[in-house]
């Protein structure tokens, strides 16, 4: 009798908002997935920049598996052990005396939200509520993270949003200046736009817009999701431009592969929220606080943040080493481990790399993403450059 496949399964049992990759996968280890079958695919993508340590790494497992033995879940009205220490960990690391946790990037730009109105309309006065965000952004699902997303694709048929929201282009401070006035409660920006297209600002324009905000007493909110614990080379992104927020983001990588976010903040802005102004019921959930602990310790102890960025410079030199073979790829551009380049045929450039057992990603129409653990050998980098030069040359067409 013919067996049915996981994915005639997941098409008629689960909701069908994704493109799922055409294999079926057996196991993860470091940089490598193998799928049911036996072939191994050298995973750039790293769960879309959630595992800085490759899947399952042992000090990971280790944790998950001690915690979830002693317990899974207790529930907000118990102080936990992991979570003081993680959050102990990204306040010594970091501008930030509070910690509030969450569960995804959506639900931490949701805490933003309403943390810095209730800063703003108690600080500020009663009107000042809105929010500025900017064109190209990505802050999450949900309906108030959306709303500050500067992509109308994403608000197609769901619409009215969220009220009280200024789009702006991005790395432009005369239209932040413009756009901000006695309303504004804060401004919320990337210091990189990841889904955005990979989109580097030039380099003073998080500084001046630090500068604006303090001008006129509003919040910035860093949205570290993606470029947070090091993926940049520094453990917030906004540190290349040595400024701190008043509040960042923090998911992804946060919780080692478990869903925690959490949103980092100073006592004076902690302080717009008294007991009971919010809560979750999984937010902070000790087996996830133990897998984040256990992933941003290593990565303290054993130096990978400076390791990311050097990585990120050994990438940036093999892609432009590539280009000289492959004039079609253009925009070579990275901040340490969030890599990216230009190539029109993007589709089918992930699906040939695919083909010869390379994930890669594709983000807006034609720019490929990488986002590899901080974790990949030279050995595994020369391989992948390998496998992305045989898949170019198929790709590319012939009048290049
Ligand atoms: C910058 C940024 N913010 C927010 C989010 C939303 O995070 P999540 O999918 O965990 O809700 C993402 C996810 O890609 C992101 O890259």
């Amino acid at each position: 009798m013919a067996t049915t496949s996981l994915h005639e399964l997941d098409e008629k049992y689960i909701g069908n908002t994704y493109h799922r990759f055409p294999f079926d996968v057996a196991k993860a280890k470091g940089a490598w997935i193998q799928d049911t079958k036996g072939k191994k695919y050298l995973d750039l993508v790293s769960g879309i920049a959630v595992l800085p340590l490759g899947h399952s790494h042992p000090d990971v497992v280790k944790a998950v598996q001690h915690q979830s033995a002693k317990y899974m879940h207790l529930s907000n009205y118990f102080a936990d052990e992991n979570q003081i220490a993680l959050a102990r960990l990204l306040t010594e690391n970091t501008f930030a005396d509070k910690v509030f946790y969450a569960n995804s990037g959506a639900e931490a730009t949701e805490v933003a939200i309403k943390l810095a109105r209730r800063w703003a309309i108690k600080n500020r006065n009663r009107k000042a509520h809105e929010i500025i965000c900017m064109e190209n952004s990505f802050h999450g699902r949900t309906m108030g993270a959306l709303s500050l997303t500067g992509q109308v694709r994403f608000h197609a048929g769901i619409t009215p949003m969220m009220g009280g929201v200024k789009v702006v282009p991005y790395n432009n401070i005369p239209a932040v200046k413009a756009a901000i006035s006695r309303k504004t409660a804060a401004v919320i920006v990337e210091p990189i736009q990841c889904e955005g297209g990979v989109n580097i600002p030039q380099i003073d324009f998080m500084t001046q817009l630090k500068n604006l905000c303090k001008k006129y007493d509003i919040l910035l909110i860093a949205d570290e999701i993606q470029t947070g614990i090091g993926r940049t080379g520094r453990f917030l992104a906004c540190e290349h431009s040595l400024i701190t927020p008043d509040i960042a983001l923090l998911g992804k990588s946060l919780g080692g592969g478990l869903p925690l976010s959490a949103v980092l903040t100073t006592d004076a802005v902690a302080g717009a929220f008294g007991y009971g102004d919010h809560g979750t019921t999984m937010g902070g959930n000790p087996v996830s606080c133990a897998a984040g602990l256990a992933c941003v310790s290593h990565i303290i102890k054993k130096k990978l943040i400076r390791e990311a960025a050097s990585l990120g410079d050994s990438f940036k030199d093999a892609l432009y080493a590539l280009k000289k073979k492959h004039p079609a790829i253009s925009g070579i551009r990275n901040l340490g481990l969030i890599i990216a380049f230009d190539f029109e045929h993007a589709e089918a450039l992930v699906e040939e790399c695919l083909a010869n057992g390379l994930i890669i990603n594709k983000v807006q129409q034609g720019t490929i993403r990488l986002l590899p653990p901080f974790t990949l050998s030279p050995a595994e980098l020369k391989q992948a450059m390998a496998i992305l030069d045989k898949a170019l040359k198929k790709v590319t067409p012939k009048e290049f």
